[in-house]
């Protein structure tokens, strides 16, 4: 059995306060949560204050991007080992707002998995057509080629692992969730295209998670799917009373 992972990530989200106020609710509502993995990946900014206020809570941390090398004249930029140094344990790689608006492409994904695993921080890779890629029936192309480029020359080792997200671009902050039905179809692909790739263990081991518009009324269904295992929550996870019904999902 894979253990559910709910994921929030928030985005250019929440100032200081609000980060704070959250924390200190969130961490009380889900303390007694033992039987999946709860991730909330903040701004950079706020990756420390959040990482300290939870801890002894079940939350890990996660930030939503990271360079993929460890140190060096790259000004803005912020590593691996400066984020597994103050305790981050995740990072979003290859969003697909960061492949709209800044650039980032399959090879420049590969680069940055690889960086993660060599830091001992946990890659959370999304994948995801747009809505001209479905509707002109290439929604496995892309997922595949997103995988095969995103994950080219890697070789698990046994004590290291990876999440993917399927995030249909066009379910992203719209409202429109993709049918449990139609994520399940690609969830599965992916699945079969990660056992081609990494081997049937690692593929049957990695956690396949669903994202877009994923709300407290469409959680529970989603679950139920086979195939997915868990969910990455934008807009939703920015109130801590909704991202603890999605934590609290019934399957
Ligand atoms: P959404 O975002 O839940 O607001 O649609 C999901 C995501 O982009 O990770």
């Amino acid at each position: 059995m894979r253990r559910p992972v709910i994921a929030g990530n928030w985005k250019m989200h929440m100032e200081l306060d609000e980060v704070t106020n959250y924390a200190s609710r969130f961490g009380k509502a889900i303390s007694d949560v033992k039987d999946r993995d709860i991730i909330i990946c903040p701004p950079f900014i706020y990756l420390r204050t959040l990482i300290e206020a939870l801890q002894g809570t079940p939350v890990s941390i996660g930030a939503q991007m990271m360079y993929w090398e460890d140190k060096g004249a790259y000004t803005g930029e912020i590593s691996g080992p400066m984020l597994r140094s103050i305790g981050v344990e995740y990072v979003i790689i290859g969003h697909s707002e960061r492949r709209q608006f800044f650039g980032e492409t399959d090879a420049t994904v590969n680069r940055r998995v690889k960086a993660a695993l060599r830091n001992h921080i946990n890659p959370i890779l999304c994948v995801g057509e747009t809505l001209k890629q479905r509707e002109a029936s290439e929604t496995f192309e892309v997922i595949d080629r997103q995988l095969t480029q995103g994950l080219e020359g890697l070789e698990l080792k046994p004590t290291e692992s990876i999440i993917v997200a399927y995030e249909p671009v066009w379910a992203i902050g719209t409202g429109k969730t993709a049918t449990p039905g139609i994520a399940q179809e690609v969830h599965e692909r992916i699945r079969n295209v990660l056992s081609s790739i990494l081997g049937a263990k690692a593929s049957g081991e990695i956690r396949v998670l669903y994202g877009g518009s994923v709300k407290p009324d469409n959680i529970d269904e989603l679950m139920r799917q086979k195939d997915i295992d868990g969910a990455l929550v934008g807009g939703a996870s920015l109130d801590p009373d909704s991202f603890e019904r999605i934590v609290r999902y019934k399957e």
